[in-house]
């Protein structure tokens, strides 16, 4: 079983002003990969993006982190900017895969900046900030995470 961390980006989320079903859902789905050991709603901003990844990867060691949100074009939207800052090396496959099929679903997956790449032993992958976007992007890679983590670890 392996160590799972989620980080959902919303302003308004970290704020209480609005309920994180996407992050649930990504606990849901990865249930049967290993146990969500850190899990946080944060602010867009970009210093506690890469603050938080840091601390996930370097103090908690999990072998594998989702964020789900600011993935997009709007001013507030940090969120693969952050990801590229902190990541040692890319894994440029999952990202491409996720919009390669999203694209069979809708045209705006064209939209989605999300990145995905390793911190030391720690794989991250960016996710959409909606529940549907994350559902249709998580099944996509889900099914090649236990190999892949296999290997990073
Ligand atoms: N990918 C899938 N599979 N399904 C979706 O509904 N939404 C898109 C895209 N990727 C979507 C998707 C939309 S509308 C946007 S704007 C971008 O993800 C970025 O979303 P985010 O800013 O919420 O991260």
């Amino acid at each position: 079983m392996y160590k799972i961390g989620i980080v959902t980006m919303s302003d308004k989320g970290s704020r209480g002003e609005r309920e994180d079903a996407s992050g649930a859902t990504i606990r849901e789905m990865v249930a049967g990969l290993g146990t969500v050991e850190q899990y946080r709603v944060i602010p867009d901003d970009p210093e506690i993006i890469k603050a938080t990844l840091i601390e996930y990867a370097d103090q908690h060691k999990l072998d594998l982190v989702l964020t789900t949100g600011g993935t997009g074009l709007g001013p507030r939207d940090n969120t693969p900017d952050a990801t590229l800052a902190v990541v040692d090396r890319l894994v440029p496959g999952l990202a491409e895969a996720m919009r390669a099929e999203s694209l069979k679903k809708t045209p705006k997956a064209m939209l989605s900046r999300a990145v995905s790449g390793t911190r030391g032993q720690t794989l991250i992958i960016n996710l959409p900030g909606s529940v549907k976007g994350v559902r249709e992007c998580l099944e996509v890679v889900l099914p090649v995470l236990p190999h892949g983590l296999e290997i990073l670890t």
